[in-house]
């Protein structure tokens, strides 16, 4: 028996979401699932549905985001929940207040659900180890650690052009080292069944030991590493994550490892091209790639909302995998 995983309760369910680290190819099956569902919300003339009609969600962003803040705020409005958005800069934390103190305040107004961003690694996990026992936690990026609603947006993604994850090369590109999202789509990609993840980077910007540590391959090279894949994920450079000089000029940085049409002619013709945003054009990736036919990156930022939809459902209490115990389910 391994250790009890602090995302889930008694019955295997998810309570938290903190990381892929963990969670079985049956429950990340089932977010996707899920999620494939909500898709259809957002054409509904009444983009709603009432699953988590008064709940109450605090999004604390803790470092600065639009596209998953703004995201997970949809996500909760269109589950019917209320949502609270905090103002960090002009908060108490701001004055000095602790993160607990913060937690215990905003738990005294009832709030059922954190979605936090930190810039320290650990924060959510620390949160869910402190919070009441009715209240989630949603981890949206700490530190370098993870980022797994973003994973599943691009598992979701991965999924609805390449339904067969068993049979996929998957290459990831960029500062890997940095990159709490590259770390959360090895994972799921491994869990999922993908058999061929690729990394692909220079030898500074890739975590020691990468390959044993989460069962990929690396490459230096980028045509080479992108040769027959089905998908190519490119990451950010993560400048404000690097103490020293890990790289040459973003000049020669986008010479070596910038994906470009002519770099990309090695991958499938079908493969997609995805980026968790915000892209640096002419940095990560040329704008003709961007923007090609290729490109999934706008899928990825819809997906993300319907994503968000599963997880926050699950974890309020929306879930089938697992089974209700006696006093849950009278409480339903
Ligand atoms: C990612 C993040 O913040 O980790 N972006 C995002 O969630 N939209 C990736 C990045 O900033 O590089």
């Amino acid at each position: 028996m391994t250790t009890p995983n602090p995302q889930l309760d008694a019955h295997g369910r998810l309570k938290h979401f903190l990381t892929i680290d963990g969670l079985s190819r049956e429950l990340l099956t089932e977010i996707l699932d899920q999620a494939e569902g909500f898709l259809g919300v957002a054409q509904q003339a009444v983009k709603k549905v009432p699953l988590c009609r008064g709940k109450v969600v605090a999004n604390l962003f803790f470092e600065t985001s639009t596209r998953t803040r703004t995201t997970f705020e949809l996500a909760a409005k269109r589950l019917s929940a209320d949502v609270l958005n905090l103002n960090i800069s002009t908060s108490s934390t701001a004055k000095g207040e602790t993160l607990l103190d913060t937690l215990r305040n905003l738990e005294a107004m009832h709030v059922d659900m954190f979605v936090v961003r930190h810039a320290e690694s650990g924060t959510a996990h620390f949160m869910a180890a402190h919070a009441a026992p009715h209240v989630s936690i949603v981890n949206a990026g700490d530190g370098r650690h993870a980022h797994p609603t973003q994973a599943m947006l691009d598992m979701l993604t991965i999924r609805r052009h390449k339904p067969d994850f068993d049979q996929l090369s998957v290459a990831i590109v960029g500062d890997i080292l940095h990159s709490r999202v590259a770390r959360s789509q090895m994972l799921a990609l491994r869990t999922l069944g993908v058999p061929d993840v690729r990394v692909i980077a220079p030898r500074t910007l890739l975590p020691t030991r990468v390959e044993e540590a989460f069962g990929v391959t690396a490459y230096h090279d980028l045509s080479e590493g992108v040769r027959d894949a089905d998908v190519v994920i490119m990451l950010r450079i993560q400048r404000e994550r690097m103490n020293s000089a890990l790289l040459p000029s973003e000049h020669e940085y986008f010479q070596l490892f910038g994906l470009t049409e002519e770099r990309l002619a090695t991958a499938k013709p079908e493969a997609i091209v995805m980026h968790p945003g915000p892209i640096n054009r002419g940095v990560e990736m040329d704008s003709q790639v961007a923007d090609g036919r290729r490109s999934v990156i706008l899928e990825q930022v819809t997906n993300g909302i319907a994503v968000r939809m599963a997880v926050m459902s699950m974890c309020l209490g929306n879930q089938h995998l697992g089974s209700p115990s006696q006093e849950e389910a009278t409480h339903a």
